[in-house]
């Protein structure tokens, strides 16, 4: 989600200060207000969002330019982001699920449907070439949702999902990698993974990895380990799924959201998505 709390920011900007002394800032890549999510095209481009604009952006990380790639029609904000098939992206904007695909000459947008129960859509999660996972952060639970037909149904709903504070926002960041789903939950500055089957489906029970880390969205590094935005806490950290335990990579502020290049040039590169555009940092393989 977005940055939210401005005492906590100033707060948190007074720690990031102290912090840089010893942790490296992420460079920016380029300036862009709030980021939400990103995605990286296997062209190196990457898309962004942003929970105000209906514009998905697109970003050359070489060039360091920003503009709009496409808008998506209906929507007032866009969060989660995933490519299901190669250059086609599942995109939230407000309650609906898009695609937009970029196979063609220019790129096109389906509103799929939206699911007009949900509360507060954020996180999106690819579990195969045609459905994605949607958290909604407001009820506490996960969508399956089947970017073809739009048909969707709950696939998991946990405790650990559930909003908390006064701003109703509990599961927050998802993503799925060999019949695991990895989340965080904002407020509750929680981490936590369930194994699932092919339909998204808890097959056992919910690990809790740590509770005092505030964690947004997550993405998957090159060398096996999982990279967490700290959006609050103005870093991205870094954990090795056999061990649990977070390390501090870099420090960003406000960040919400990443994604690693996909080129030979910048595999090692994790994009972070903040407060203030698009963000980069090399990491160890
Ligand atoms: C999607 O995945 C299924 C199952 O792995 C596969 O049979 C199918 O060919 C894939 N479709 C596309 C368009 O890649």
């Amino acid at each position: 989600m977005v940055q939210f709390l401005p005492l906590l920011s100033i707060l948190s900007l007074a720690s990031a200060v102290l912090l840089s002394q010893r942790q490296k800032a992420a460079a920016q890549v380029v300036k862009l207000t709030s980021t939400e999510n990103l995605a990286v095209r296997s062209n190196g481009q990457i898309l962004a969002t942003n929970m105000q604009s209906p514009n998905l952006y697109t970003v050359d990380p070489v060039a360091k330019t920003s503009s709009t790639a496409i808008v998506l029609t209906g929507a007032s904000g866009l969060s989660g982001i995933g490519e299901v098939l190669p250059d086609v992206f599942a995109v939230i904007g407000g309650k609906g699920i898009y695609r937009v695909d970029f196979t063609g000459t220019t790129p096109k947008e389906t509103l799929v449907k939206e699911i007009t129960e949900a509360s507060n859509l954020n996180g999106l999660a690819v579990l195969n070439n045609n459905t994605v996972l949607v958290a909604d952060a407001g009820r506490g639970d996960v969508y399956r949702f089947d970017v073809t037909t739009g048909a969707y149904s709950v696939a998991l709903s946990d405790p650990t999902m559930t909003p908390s504070g006064s701003i109703p926002f509990g599961i927050d960041g998802i993503k799925y990698r060999d019949g695991v789903v990895w989340y965080t939950n904002i407020f509750k500055n929680s981490f936590h993974k369930v194994p699932v089957d092919a339909t998204g489906k808890a097959t056992g029970a919910v690990t809790t990895l740590w509770t005092n880390l505030m964690g947004d969205d997550l993405c998957f590094g090159p060398n096996g380990k999982i990279y967490v935005a700290t959006n609050g806490k103005n870093s991205v950290i870094e954990v090795d799924p056999a061990v649990g335990k977070p390390t501090t990579v870099a420090t960003v502020t406000g960040s919400t959201s990443c994604g690693f290049g996909r080129g030979s040039a910048d595999k090692d590169v994790i994009y972070i998505g903040a407060s203030q555009g698009i963000f980069q940092t090399t990491i160890s393989m």
